[in-house]
């Protein structure tokens, strides 16, 4: 247990705050003590997975627990389909690698996308026409309110888009411990329809592409218009993309006539990084914040001195341009806290 410890390098926006107390669990025992602990002294707790999809605006005064469970292992069902589960800690692209090497198809889409296993269902995540959903089998979880394990099936997870239970009626009652993807050994099912995709296998010339060259392709095209966290601090897309009524869309469209939408039955989605780039926020900066130069839905800590608090606010910013020329909520995808 360390105390006044910096979480600057526990979050991708690597914005510096303080946990009061802090630990890590590498085991389910270590898990549960660390939560006994916080229980016997009044301490409220967060739990941090890759810290890729959060932004504190204050010091935590309470017990942060890093969930550092480890390993991977495998349950082979027939000739083409195999059970992969990984621990929460392990690193997402990395289980995406190891799916990669041993030829196992389904997450290739989801190539390097930050963040742990841990925190994937969290939000389903997302990305060039696949979600975790997709492949999903169950995870295990630890139950805060009587410290039990519970197993949680694909339907009882509610996913949507960016959604779960974990960020509804079960929001801060469960702690994911493991996740169970079903994978393919032999008949992939080799996802193109996202257009980048198929422009990017294009320019690499490839015609008949592998799990392996999706995963290439989804790689090339990321690092060509999303900021490495590494390098600059950020949470990938700060908004989600909002859903608006079909009649709102075609309204709408009489002032802009270029507004992109993916329609799907009465409702329609609209990328929020158009919405947001033609309220002239691409690119832009105030102080320590900017909106990304290559994709206006991602907000970066441009210096790498910026505060919680100023990313927060510019992203207020941002809401408000956006309610007023197109009448249009954004809602954060990143959590706050
Ligand atoms: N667009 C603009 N200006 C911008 C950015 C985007 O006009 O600055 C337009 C593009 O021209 C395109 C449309 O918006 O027509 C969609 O853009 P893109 O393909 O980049 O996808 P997105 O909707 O902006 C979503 C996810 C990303 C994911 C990509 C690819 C959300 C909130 N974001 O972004 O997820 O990588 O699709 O599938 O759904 C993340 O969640 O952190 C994330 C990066």
């Amino acid at each position: 247990m360390q105390e006044n410890f910096s979480l600057k390098s526990y979050n991708t926006f690597g914005v510096d705050v303080k946990a009061k107390y802090f630990t890590e669990a590498e085991t389910i025992e270590e898990l549960k003590n660390a939560v006994n602990y916080s229980k016997d002294h009044g301490l409220s707790v967060l739990f941090l997975g890759g810290g890729s999809n959060i932004l504190f605006t204050k010091d935590f005064n309470g017990l942060a627990i890093k969930l550092s469970l480890k390993g991977i292992s495998e349950e082979h069902l027939n000739e083409n389909e195999v059970l992969v589960t990984a621990k929460a800690g392990e690193n997402w692209h990395e289980f995406v690698m190891y799916s990669l090497e041993h030829n196992y198809g389904g997450l290739e889409n989801l190539s390097l996308i930050p963040g742990n296993v841990g925190t994937s269902p969290m939000q389903n995540i997302g990305a060039y026409g696949t979600e975790i959903k997709d492949v999903f089998v169950s995870c295990m979880v630890l139950d805060l309110e009587n410290l039990e394990l519970r197993i949680f099936d694909l339907g009882e997870c509610r996913f949507g888009y960016r959604d779960s239970i974990f960020k509804q009626e079960g929001k801060g009652r469960y702690v994911i411990l493991e996740v169970t993807f079903k994978l393919t050994k032999k008949d992939h099912h080799i996802k193109t329809e996202y257009g980048a995709i198929k422009t990017e296998l294009e320019n690499l010339g490839i015609t008949h592409p592998t799990i392996q060259d999706i995963s290439k392709a989804v790689i090339n095209i990321r690092q060509s218009k999303l900021p490495d966290p590494k390098v600059t601090g950020n949470a990938g897309s700060f908004f989600k993309n909002p859903t608006i009524p079909l009649t709102q869309f075609e309204g709408l469209k009489q002032n802009f006539e270029n507004i992109p939408g993916y329609p799907n039955g009465d409702s329609v989605k609209v990328p929020a990084g158009w919405l947001i780039e033609q309220c002239g926020w691409k690119g832009k900066q105030i102080g320590n914040v900017a909106s990304h130069q290559l994709q206006a839905l991602v907000i970066v800590n441009a210096t790498g001195n910026a505060t919680g608090k100023e990313i927060y606010d510019f992203s207020t910013e941002i809401i408000s341009s956006v309610k007023e020329k197109f009448g249009i909520d954004l809602e954060r995808e990143v959590n706050i806290i």
